[in-house]
């Protein structure tokens, strides 16, 4: 890799981490070569205490564990797991959100008023709640019981399923892959690779189908629908992003991880006058609040709050010198924060009985006392600013702006109120397909590389592309989230976007709202009356790292959807797990992996497959 990043501003903090002796994800990955190979091929376990076992990939050492388990059974459960994994983070986020609009309706937690009436009527209604003649309350304290019902549902599949068409569900009942109750996917995926329980790869690599789809069609979407309904439906919005949004002068905050309940009431805390007051008092000019990862999403979607860039620059943001406080939430934050935070001044500061950080300063945080939590920690962060260590700070001067907010409501506004004009686009060819681009940065690779080369090359052939997550950030930093972009779009595609003053990526969120790209795939389906499956559309996620996104990818094809994978999963030590996910898994759910770390060859399978799916169709490639 010749270079860590695209990024001018993260390669600047890099040079300045360097020189002030702070190590950082890239000196951590240098430190570890070489990385373990048994671990990178998926051949060890440590299920039960015979072993731990790993499996000679060489075929000249054990080919089994103490137990009997092959390299098939030991791949497919490690992946079993890291879907699991990968759900529960997603779906336990969607639960707690469920958790705060019960709350709400239930007036004990009142700094969160319910900001959209009509989604919440509209998902009631999905749910089978009568909504004529009633309270806002009262329809919403029914749905938050039924949406929580969902996670160990006694009626025997998930509601949000029904927006799948119906030759998606005939197939995943026939197949034995209907998310049953969100909680009991998780629970079933641990029990089945506990020791001596499943032990059949194919078995135990549908159930990670099962799982992930509990997860995007479960605790993704009540993560998205009932956050919608919470802090309000985003609309298009403007924005700045990437480290230049860091003020010299004001007080800045840093909210990293991915809930929005405590970062959407920061916002509001942020322009109490007493705060600003104490601001001032202390020489600033005011608080400048930030987004990093996905919680930044959620503030920027519905906001335009600024967003200080994606998972690798969680660290960087604090070399700047210039962060009075990182308050966190859950997921994706790195443990080093507290460490290179007392390189500075900067106060990590954690809120989630989940997530505590050693080092970190832990104010938990409170939906029922939110506002007066949220001012307690900003104040803790205004107080910091007098202990700003002036000789430290280097905020790069790199910023970008865009337009973000295109949640499915948003985009069929846009629109004119139907799909119509979008699947007339697809028919006649100006828009050939649609890619979903999401998923995380990884330090293995050159960040943000392979997110632009691949969306620029989508882009050049007419394919759209909805984005969330850190892929989103990534556009948003190299402008291509400005409806100017689309002059690098191929003609069709620019035509279309210069029509409706759109860019040709449209960023929908934070990673959960994934689920509102199957909310679309699945009502083009539908309007056309074909399985999600026969669509010109593909997944990818070219710099992923969590395992929330192998759920995704999952998920994404257990929909029906082409999926590349731009980093290596660790399968590749069972020849039939990688044959099943690569080739097999095609004729059993209309969909299959991919994985191609070259960005342009990765561009290059999509448009490939694009085209074959339009020529199915009856459409002209
Ligand atoms: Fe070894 Fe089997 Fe135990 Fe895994 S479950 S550690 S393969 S004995
Ligand atoms: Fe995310």
């Amino acid at each position: 890799m010749s270079e860590k990043s695209v990024d001018k501003a993260t390669l600047k903090m890099i040079k300045k981490a360097g020189d002030d002796n702070v190590k950082l994800a890239w000196d951590r990955l240098v430190a570890q070569q070489p990385q373990c190979g048994f671990g990178q091929l998926g051949v060890c376990c440590r299920n039960c205490n015979m072993g731990p076992c790993r499996i000679d990939p060489f075929g000249d050492g054990p080919d089994t564990g103490v137990c009997g388990a092959d390299a098939d059974t030991i791949v497919a459960r490690n992946l079993l797991r890291a879907i699991a994994a990968g759900a529960a983070a997603h779906s336990d986020h969607g639960r707690g959100i469920a958790a705060t609009l019960y709350a709400s309706a239930r007036g004990e937690a009142r700094d969160y008023p319910i900001k959209d009436e009509a989604k919440l009527k509209a998902v009631a209604t999905e749910f089978g709640i009568v909504v004529e003649g009633r309270s806002v309350q009262e329809i919403a304290l029914e749905l938050a019981g039924a949406v929580l019902e969902e996670f160990g549902t006694k009626k025997g599949s998930l509601q949000f399923i029904n927006r799948a068409p119906v030759q998606r569900r005939e197939l995943w009942d026939k197949l034995g892959i209907t998310p049953r109750g969100i909680d009991r996917e998780v629970v079933e995926s641990m029990h089945r690779t506990h020791m001596g329980v499943d032990n059949d790869y194919t078995s135990l690599i549908l159930q990670g189908l099962r799982t992930a789809l509990s997860d995007g069609w479960g605790g993704s979407c009540i993560a998205t629908e009932l956050s919608d309904i919470l802090f309000g439906t985003p609309q298009p919005v403007k924005g700045v992003c990437n480290l230049g949004v860091l003020m010299e002068d004001q007080v800045n905050i840093i909210l990293h991880g991915h809930e929005p309940t405590l970062s959407d009431i920061i916002v509001f805390a942020a322009r109490d006058e007493e705060l600003l007051a104490e601001a001032r008092q202390r020489g600033a000019s005011g608080i400048n609040v930030c987004g990093m990862c996905c919680t930044g999403n959620e503030v920027l979607m519905r906001h335009g709050v600024p967003l200080a860039g994606n998972f690798l620059q969680q660290e960087l943001a604090i070399v700047t010198g210039a962060v009075e406080a990182v308050i966190v939430d859950v997921q994706c934050i790195m443990p080093s924060l507290p460490q290179i935070a007392g390189c500075y001044h900067t106060k990590v500061i954690s809120t989630s009985p989940k997530a505590k950080f050693p080092g970190a300063l832990h104010v938990p945080f409170d939906e029922h006392n939110a506002m007066e939590v949220a001012k307690k920690i900003l104040r803790l962060a205004v107080e910091n600013y007098s202990n700003r260590r002036r000789e430290k700070v280097s905020i790069p001067s790199d910023r970008m702006e865009y337009m973000a907010g295109f949640s499915v409501e948003a985009l069929l506004a846009a629109l004119g109120g139907t799909l119509s004009p979008l699947i007339d686009a697809l028919k006649s060819g100006s828009v050939k397909g649609i890619a979903g681009v999401v998923g995380c940065n990884n330090p293995k690779y050159r960040q943000d590389y392979s997110h632009l080369t691949f969306i620029r090359e989508l882009i050049k052939n007419d394919i759209l592309v909805v984005a969330t997550g850190c892929a989103a950030i990534a556009c948003a930093k190299d402008g291509m989230l400005l409806p100017g972009a689309a002059d690098e779009a191929g003609e069709g595609l620019k035509a279309v976007c210069k029509g409706l003053n759109v860019p040709p990526v449209l960023h929908m969120g934070s990673c959960v709202d994934i689920s509102r790209i199957l909310t679309v795939a699945a009502a083009i389906a539908n309007a056309l009356g074909v399985d999600i499956a026969d669509l010109p559309l593909v997944g990818a996620a070219p710099e992923w790292m969590s395992e929330k996104a192998v759920s995704i990818g999952a998920y994404v094809i257990g929909s029906g959807i082409f999926t590349i994978l731009g980093t290596v999963p660790p399968v590749l030590g069972s020849k039939n797990v990688a044959a099943l996910l690569t080739s097999g898994a095609d004729e059993v759910i209309g969909a299959k992996f991919a994985v191609e770390e070259d960005p342009v060859a990765a561009a290059e399978l999509a448009v490939k497959h694009i085209a074959g799916k339009r020529v199915s169709l009856g459409l002209k490639a």
